[in-house]
């Protein structure tokens, strides 16, 4: 009897045991996984001298509270067209026309609403929602954030020159309020 429950003591023990070292084995490997992908992340492209440089232009915000870009700052949207034609134009259209990916300079986003934040939020966490999409990747692992930011001001300073050349329609105007003579 005391036998048989010693082993059956041992038996169980050496169950505990064996999910242990599984665990420990699982979250080293998920360790190392993060490591992996902080090593893939490329070094940042916009200088410090592009971010300290003084600005006067218009700054693009879709409201008082949203991230606001420096969409005439020539470093700063020249830095994030260099990304957006190495990483996005292949699925999105050259100047972020729309392709296979949608229209990003159309002024218009149906995926994350039409704010500076929102946009560049999906651009680092991708868009993993299969049943709204889920061919959008994440980029926040490989690409900066400085560097994100600054594809979201070339994307907006394109925005602004299509609607300037009036290449697209202006999405800001809102309808005008009706005026009943008297
Ligand atoms: C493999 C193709 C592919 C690549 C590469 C890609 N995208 Fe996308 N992107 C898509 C697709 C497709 C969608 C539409 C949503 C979906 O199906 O996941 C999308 C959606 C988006 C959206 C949301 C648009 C909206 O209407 O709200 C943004 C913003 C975006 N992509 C930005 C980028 C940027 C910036 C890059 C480069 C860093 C990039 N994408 C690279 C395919 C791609």
């Amino acid at each position: 009897m005391v036998g048989i429950s010693f082993l059956s003591l041992v038996r169980r023990f050496s169950v505990i045991a064996c999910a242990v070292v599984a665990m420990v084995f699982l979250v080293d490997m998920s360790i190392e996984n993060v490591y992996a992908q902080e090593s893939n992340l490329a070094e940042q492209t916009l200088t410090q001298e592009c971010v300290d440089q003084p600005y006067s232009g218009t700054m693009h915000q879709s409201s008082d509270a949203d991230l606001a870009l420096e969409v005439e700052k020539d470093c700063l949207v020249q830095n994030g067209r260099q990304w957006y034609d190495r990483r996005c134009s292949f699925c999105h259209g050259g100047q972020g026309t729309g392709g296979k990916g949608p229209c990003l300079t159309c002024g218009k986003f149906a995926y994350s609403a039409n704010s500076n934040m929102a946009i560049l939020t999906t651009i680092s966490i991708g868009i993993t929602n299969k049943s709204v999409g889920g061919a959008m990747g994440a980029f926040g692992t490989t690409i900066s954030g400085m560097d994100i930011l600054s594809i979201v001001a070339y994307l907006r300073s394109e925005e602004v020159r299509r609607i300037a050349s009036g290449e697209i329609k202006d999405p800001y105007i809102k309808q005008e309020i009706m005026v009943f003579p008297d």
